[in-house]
């Protein structure tokens, strides 16, 4: 017979979200900033942050915008975009000032917010060069834009033709796989000490069949695109691990209800709400609760040569659906955007331990 189940983990951290600006901002960012300790802040604005500061001024928006119930250590951590306008000697200096955290790579084109992106990393190579001599990490959205590529093999064939020359030729430069979305994606973060690879909740929980075979979802629709059932099981074997390189990037894209349902939808999926939620019930469907810590609050922290939480969060698992989750959210002005893994958090609450 089932029972509640009742854990306590370290405060967890987001390695990868899109808070937005303005009022959208204003409505995703209180989600972040109650459950996580560090969000690392993705910079594809329009135009992008290119800039200390640019991501500087961005830092304090969201700071505002996290609210009164926001987690006293709530940390946004901020990436710069690298392209063309990227300096890298502002970089640096941003870096050493503390403002700035990464530097994240777009193949123009690949997804939302990506026209300002590059062609090929290693168009960037001093850069790289500088960001490996002072450890700053690069953060890759790996995929090919290549339209003779199949969608689902466009990771695959950016890690071969971008990531291994730049670990080969940079070996000393920290890399962080994003989104990991196939095996290929797992297995260079597995071979390489220095590259880490971040997990969304939605590539660990849902694979193409979901995304199209029962009337097509346009709330699972992102970049890279969710893939096969077999990536997804070996995602989520590699999530439960126990393997260090591996950790949790939420990922997490609010885009308005109007371009999720388009005759174009938009890439992303808004699932800051349950986050966490989502993630607690993996692990528990998997019998892998006790890997639930290391994968969402010490991987990433270890990784990135950060100090790991002195605060805990519980969580806890109800034995029945007795939650009703709400399943969108509207911004101020009224703009509606789908929550996604309401499924998760009619068993899930958590609470910050006092
Ligand atoms: O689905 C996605 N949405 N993937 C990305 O890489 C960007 C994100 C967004 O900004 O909406
Ligand atoms: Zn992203």
């Amino acid at each position: 017979m089932s029972e509640v189940i009742s854990l306590e983990i370290d405060a967890p951290d987001d390695w990868h979200v899109h808070l937005r600006d303005d009022e959208m901002l204003e409505a995703v960012a209180p989600y972040t900033a109650n459950a996580f300790r560090h969000a690392l802040i993705m910079p594809n604005l329009v135009p992008p942050i290119t800039s200390t500061a640019l991501a500087a001024a961005y830092r304090n928006r969201i700071l505002t915008a996290a609210g009164p119930d926001a987690r006293t250590d709530f940390t946004p951590m901020m990436a710069l975009y690298l392209n063309d306008d990227l300096d890298t000697a502002d970089l640096l200096a941003g870096a050493a000032d503390g403002i700035v955290f990464g530097a994240k790579f777009y193949p123009a084109g690949a997804t939302t917010n990506s026209a300002a992106g590059g062609t090929s990393l290693l168009d960037y190579r001093a850069t790289l060069e500088a960001m490996a001599g002072a450890g700053i990490p690069l953060l890759v959205h790996a995929e090919s834009t290549d339209p003779d590529i199949d969608i689902f093999d466009r990771e695959a064939v950016f890690i071969d033709q971008q990531m291994f020359p730049v670990i080969e030729q940079i070996p000393e430069l920290r890399v962080t796989v994003e989104h990991i979305s196939t095996r290929a994606g797992l297995e260079i973060v597995q071979d390489h000490p220095q590259v880490g690879g971040s997990i969304t909740p939605h590539h660990l929980t849902c694979d193409r069949s979901d995304l199209l075979a029962n009337g097509m979802r346009p709330d699972l629709y992102c970049k890279p695109v969710i893939n096969s059932r077999d990536e997804r099981i070996a995602i989520a074997a590699a999530a439960t691990s126990g393997d260090p390189s591996f950790f949790y990037g939420t990922d997490s894209a609010p885009h308005p209800l109007g371009k999720k349902e388009a005759a174009k939808v938009a890439a992303g999926i808004f699932n800051a709400p349950y986050a966490i939620e989502v993630v607690a019930e993996l692990f528990h469907e998997m019998g892998a609760l006790d890997e639930l810590e290391a994968f969402v609050s010490h991987h990433g922290v270890d990784h990135y040569g950060l100090e790991r939480a002195t605060t805990k969060v519980r969580l806890t698992r109800h034995v029945v659906d007795e939650l009703e989750p709400a399943e969108s959210m509207r911004t101020a002005g009224g703009t509606e955007v789908r929550i996604f893994g309401a499924d998760a958090a009619r068993r899930w609450t958590w609470e910050p331990v006092p």
